[in-house]
């Protein structure tokens, strides 16, 4: 696994945070957890280091993380590398339309002989001391989200009737994510925002991004990787100028056009699967392709990265 620790100090993180996380880190030792199996080993790190600070602080200081942001922005890399470097167990829950209280909390179900408590994933993260991550938070209803309220604020307990009460533990922190882009989305309200400090995701950055890229496909040539990078951030700015929608400003999707490029098909038609087809209006694409044509050659292939 990635040291994040090291890697957060040749980031340059200020120290400062790196001692808290290291006091953090001694005070709840992961070792001996029963859910040690839930430890996180991230596969990608996070690229960028305001957005560090102000997450590390804002968890240090006791608050619950709203990663706010466009799609593809790391949202879900953050708040993953966030429970690794904590080395906190992590439950991950992804919240739906269909989403209820009995699914956070846990509910009673009949074992065959008995009644017994299958406790839910936020239950489990608030006794064991674990993060969980409220993944998409904004898209379940309100009315299930309002067990949530008195263990996200002050309170700090889960306590809805017909249950134990339990306190959540001082070293669990929940990170909500949510999609926002230029164009807004589906809100949040307001009973739940004012629980958590909300960070606003910046796109990555065209230094970040060559780095990423460096790290993600270390065989690419720098002429190439320029040409990706340059291509990803002239289409974040056409989104960004309302000239393009955003369903094109798609990192994973570049991310997933070079590994198809690297898997031998051709630029041209891996593009057009992981951008260009990611809209599906006419004339947008047309836009969309032009621009990437004008960067990438069609034909570039397997041999040329
Ligand atoms: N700042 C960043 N640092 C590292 N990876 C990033 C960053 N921004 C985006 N990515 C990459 O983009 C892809 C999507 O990231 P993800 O966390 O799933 O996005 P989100 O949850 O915001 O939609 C991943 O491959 C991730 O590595
Ligand atoms: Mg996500």
């Amino acid at each position: 696994m990635t040291d994040l620790l090291t890697f957060l100090k040749e980031e340059q993180i200020d120290p400062a945070l790196i001692d808290g996380v290291r006091e953090f880190r001694e005070k709840y030792p992961a070792e001996g957890s029963r859910y040690a199996n839930r430890l996180i080993a991230p596969e990608a790190v996070y690229y960028g280091n305001a957005v560090w600070e102000k997450a590390i602080a804002a968890i240090l200081t006791g608050r619950n993380l709203l990663l706010a942001g466009p799609k593809a922005t790391g949202k879900n890399v953050l708040a993953d590398n966030l429970c690794a470097l904590f080395a906190r167990p992590a439950w991950n829950v992804s919240f739906h339309i269909g989403m209820d209280a009995y699914g956070l909390i846990g509910m009673d179900t009949y074992d065959g002989e008995k009644v017994v408590f299958r406790p839910g994933p936020v239950y489990l993260a608030a006794k064991e001391g674990g993060f969980a991550v409220l993944d998409e938070v904004n898209m379940a209803k309100n009315e299930s989200l309002a067990v949530l309220h008195a263990a996200l604020d002050h309170r700090r307990v889960i306590d809805v009737p017909g249950y134990d009460r339990i306190d959540v533990s001082p070293a669990t922190r929940f990170i909500g994510t949510m999609n926002y882009g230029y164009a807004g989305t589906r809100d949040l309200n307001e009973a739940l925002s004012s629980r958590f400090v909300i960070l606003s995701m910046p796109p990555i950055s065209g230094e970040d991004l060559t780095r990423l890229l460096a790290a993600r496909f270390p065989g690419m040539k720098e002429r190439v990787r320029d040409q990706f990078v340059r291509l990803f951030l002239e289409i974040m700015k056409k989104a960004e100028e309302g000239e393009i929608t955003e369903r094109a400003l798609d990192l994973r999707g570049l991310l997933d056009a070079i590994a198809l490029i690297s898997c031998g098909t051709r630029a041209g038609d891996a593009l057009t699967m992981c951008l260009v087809n990611k809209t599906f209006d006419g004339y947008e694409r047309s836009l969309i392709r032009d621009v990437i044509e004008a960067r990438i050659p069609s034909d570039l292939s397997k041999a040329d990265l």
